[in-house]
């Protein structure tokens, strides 16, 4: 099979996928419905659905029902998260809409969130007990990445390493679940599916790093930039900022923690940092990861599939660079 048919077929797949989300944003109340599918069907990369597909596309008998069955739950529970983190950054905008917290409430986005993870909990009823284990543990690690997010290191604790603990737990468990869940639908053997669990996970770390680097850099990602500098969270570029002995950078680093309240501080700031050396060590970190990404790959059987898990380690460097 050629790269190009093997491409068809993800596609395929994943349009089938993105039907189905849809409806499994229907309620009885057509309010619900509206609410759960306004971020739903304002797009989004579909990074966990693409990745279910490769990962079940490294097996030899791939079950169309189970695989979308296993992308819904993935998909769902992180747009049922996307609703939550949206109320708690306070974010007027996502995927280049108004944010549902801005455009119902913060009240409803809560609640709409908790029905769209329902609905994924749903989902992954079809699948049997091995995928409700590993949902209920992804649940509880995104949460607790979360927390710990909110909370910040403990006094003393490394800054950084509590940051990719944060990153591991917020977004890489969701994305080394993917994988899972795909190798497991695809039926592959225990090896596979213990390297594409090691292959989700690490590409979910540069996933995280290079959309928080993306956050700094891009005017244009359906999002308000600087959203994490306004809000004081850490990522990677502020946190090398930090490490630096440069009286620029310490100028800056003084400017970002007195709060950033007005605009044109958050401007000044963006515009910095933007312009400081953190950003290049930031890229390198993210193609480093992303090489030990890939590293992973090693025990799958050749075929399109490895490949198309190949290009997507480059597609999460050039996506921020
Ligand atoms: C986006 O990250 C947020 C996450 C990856 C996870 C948030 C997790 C929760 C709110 C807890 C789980 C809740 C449910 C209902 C499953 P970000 O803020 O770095 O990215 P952004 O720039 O896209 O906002
Ligand atoms: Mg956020």
């Amino acid at each position: 099979m050629t790269d190009e048919q093997f491409d068809a077929i993800v596609a395929n797949h994943l349009a089938v996928i993105e039907e189905r989300l849809l409806e499994a944003t229907v309620s009885s109340d057509p309010f619900v419905t509206e609410a759960a599918a306004h971020v739903v069907a304002a797009g989004g990369k579909r990074f966990r659905p693409a990745l279910v597909v490769l990962s079940a596309l490294c097996g030899d008998r791939v079950d169309s029902e189970a695989l979308t069955h296993a992308a819904l739950v993935v998909e769902l529970t992180h747009v049922a998260s996307l609703y939550h983190d949206d109320v708690m950054d306070e974010a007027d905008i996502r995927r280049g809409v108004t944010s549902a917290n801005q455009r119902y409430g913060n009240t409803i986005a809560i609640l709409v969130g908790d029905f769209l993870f329902a609905r994924a909990s749903g989902q992954v009823a079809y699948l049997g007990v091995d995928f409700v284990d590993l949902q209920a543990q992804t649940f509880a690690e995104l949460v607790e990445g979360q927390i710990a997010e909110t909370r910040g290191p403990a006094p003393g604790a490394d800054p950084l390493a509590h940051h990719l603990a944060v990153i591991a737990g917020k977004t890489a468990s969701l994305i080394r679940t993917s994988a899972l869940y795909g190798g497991m639908v695809g039926g592959v053997a225990p090896d596979v599916l213990a390297a594409l669990g090691r292959f989700g996970f690490e590409i979910g770390m540069v996933f995280q790093l290079s959309d928080d680097l993306i956050d700094v850099v891009s005017d244009t990602t359906g999002k308000a930039p600087g959203t994490d500098l306004r809000e004081g969270i850490p990522t990677l570029p502020t946190l090398l900022l930090r490490k630096s002995a440069d009286a620029k950078d310490q100028e800056l680093v003084r400017l970002i923690d007195a709060g950033l309240a007005d605009d044109a501080d958050l401007a000044r700031a963006l515009a910095g940092l933007r312009a400081s050396r953190a950003i290049e060590q930031t890229r390198a970190e993210i193609a480093r990861r992303a090489e030990v990404a890939r590293a992973q790959l090693t025990p799958l059987p050749e075929g399109p599939a490895k490949r198309a898990l190949g290009r997507l380690c480059d597609l999460v460097v050039t996506r921020s660079s």
